[in-house]
């Protein structure tokens, strides 16, 4: 069977290789988090497959390349207006896949895949400049220039937005690209496929290869025909992905994972303060930019406590089609095992669990209710390790010095979260914060110009605007002499 049906849109459940659908004879189950419905039986890659898809994204490269920017534009922006006619479709698989809020998908998720795509096709058609300056009368004259077949290994928390996030630049600065969906979510990559079709982009130069990490990871991150790697996920896997590209100097990108502080200090306004923090429940935990260490000055700890209570009290879980649920369910069993396993480690530590702490046993099956942890004994593991699910510590300090020590306190450094009533306290505060991305009084407001990335173990190297050119495209400089020229 080479397609599935799901809530009535058909989903080809075969790689999409140079243009064509190709089947593996080995396949493996996807399920949905909602209620552990089944899914279908999913082509599964391995070295022959991922072999087929660089060499088809190969021999796509010469022509996709030297179409240049606008032509490239053109049928980018095609696929851009294709997703966003396709976004009720595009929602409704996603959230049966993933288990995230279809009302998110809707509003947010499903049209910033579209923006990921028009936004990257226009900056290489407007904003990056040949640009052009002098030494001593010779023009240096820098140019982006495509590098060749892009591998993008991708996660389950937000497959599409996170897949296009690299898909857009990569395949707007003229490479040619192989995506690796996650294995617990690779619906809509296919479903985006069959768009390229529409749009013109021509063949083999979006190929998707399915399958697991160890299997069509590891054979498309070591092969030798790839020139960029970019690839959000955990930690461990990738540093195995730095191993597999140290062989061929293949450079990477990595987003990983944080486990990001979010300061309230005892000039902010408190009612903020606790509506941001219980944002950082959103997706069920499961975002990496997540502020999981409230941090929050003694003396408005219990005010603040209190008005978290009340705002967390309000969250609803269950079902995320019903546009009343906030809170979904965890991806997978094996995910939901891990996450529960912290929970369940921090309480036979004597750690104080002051909210949730368990399963949802109302709704059964994957679902864990929103947890608060206070006062974690320092160093421990529920405060260190990224749980990436629904699960918040709550500590306190009583000085700026102790704020930021304790911050800056992990191996990861991809996002903060500050709260303060003062724009010159925050100034002070953000200037000695390590994080890729910083919000003050406010969280998740992102712009594609931006860099993104993390800082310490949450990343390596950055995404957005110029960013992302600098990475995908061979960045090349022609040093041009006044002298020798006879016409
Ligand atoms: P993972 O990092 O193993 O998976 C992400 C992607 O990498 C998937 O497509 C997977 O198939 C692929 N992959 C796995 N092993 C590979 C290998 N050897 N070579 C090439 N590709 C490989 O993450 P996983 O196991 O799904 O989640 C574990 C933890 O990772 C989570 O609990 C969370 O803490 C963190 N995570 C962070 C994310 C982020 O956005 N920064 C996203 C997903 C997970
Ligand atoms: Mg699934």
């Amino acid at each position: 069977m080479n397609f599935v049906e799901v809530v009535g849109i058909q989903v080809d459940t075969r790689h999409f290789i140079g243009g064509e659908r190709i089947a593996s004879t080995e396949t493996f189950t996807n399920t949905s988090p909602i209620d552990g419905s089944f899914l279908g039986e999913i082509s599964r890659g391995g070295t022959a497959e991922v072999d087929l898809a660089v060499t088809a994204a190969r021999n796509a490269f010469p022509a996709w390349a030297a179409m240049g920017p606008a032509k490239r534009g053109a049928l980018l922006l095609k696929l851009a207006e294709l997703v966003e006619a396709n976004i009720e479709n595009l929602a409704q698989l996603e959230t049966m896949d993933n288990g995230s809020l279809l009302r998110s998908h809707r509003r947010g998720v499903m049209p910033r895949v579209a923006m990921n795509i028009r936004f990257f096709a226009e900056w290489a058609i407007n904003e990056l400049k040949h640009e052009v300056f002098e030494t001593r009368g010779h023009s240096n004259n820098i140019s982006w220039d495509p590098s060749g077949v892009a591998a993008l290994i991708t996660p389950w928390n937000a497959p599409l937005m996170l897949a296009t996030w690299k898909v857009g630049p990569a395949l707007a600065a003229g490479d040619t690209v192989v995506l690796k969906p996650a294995e617990w979510t690779p619906l809509s990559a296919s479903f985006f496929a069959d768009l390229t079709v529409k749009a013109g982009i021509p063949a083999g130069v979006f190929n998707v290869v399915q399958g697991f990490g160890r299997e069509a990871g590891a054979a498309l991150t070591a092969h030798p025909g790839i020139s960029r790697i970019s690839f959000t996920g955990s930690v461990p896997t990738a540093k195995v992905i730095a191993h597999a590209a140290a062989d061929n100097l293949t450079p990477c990108s990595f987003e990983l994972g944080g486990k990001s502080p979010l300061l309230v200090f005892d000039n902010a306004d408190l009612d903020l303060a606790a509506e941001l923090a219980v944002e950082q429940y959103d997706n069920a935990g499961q975002v990496c930019l997540s502020g999981t260490r409230i941090l929050v000055h003694e003396s408005v700890a219990d005010v603040f406590a209190e008005k978290f209570r009340d705002r967390a009290a309000k969250l609803t879980q269950g079902d995320p089609r019903d546009p009343e649920t906030d809170i979904g369910p965890q991806i997978h069993q094996t995910h939901f095992d891990r996450v529960k396993g912290f929970v369940d480690r921090a309480k036979t530590d004597g750690q104080s669990i002051v909210m949730g702490g368990e399963p949802n046993s109302e709704l059964g099956g994957l679902y864990f209710k929103p947890t608060l942890v206070k006062n974690p004994a320092p160093g421990s593991e529920i405060v260190t390790a990224e749980v990436f699910g629904p699960v918040l510590c709550m500590q306190t300090f009583t000085s700026d010095e102790q704020a930021l020590e304790m911050a800056n306190g992990t191996e990861f450094g991809l996002a903060a979260v500050v709260v303060s009533g003062s724009r010159a306290h925050a100034d002070r505060i953000t200037k000695d914060l390590v994080a890729g991305t910083i919000w003050v009084n406010c969280f998740f407001v992102r712009d594609l110009r931006a860099p993104f990335g993390g800082s310490k173990k949450s990343g390596v190297g950055r995404e957005g605007g110029n960013w992302s050119f600098d990475f995908y495209a061979d960045v090349k400089n022609t040093v041009i002499s006044p002298n020798g020229w006879k016409e």
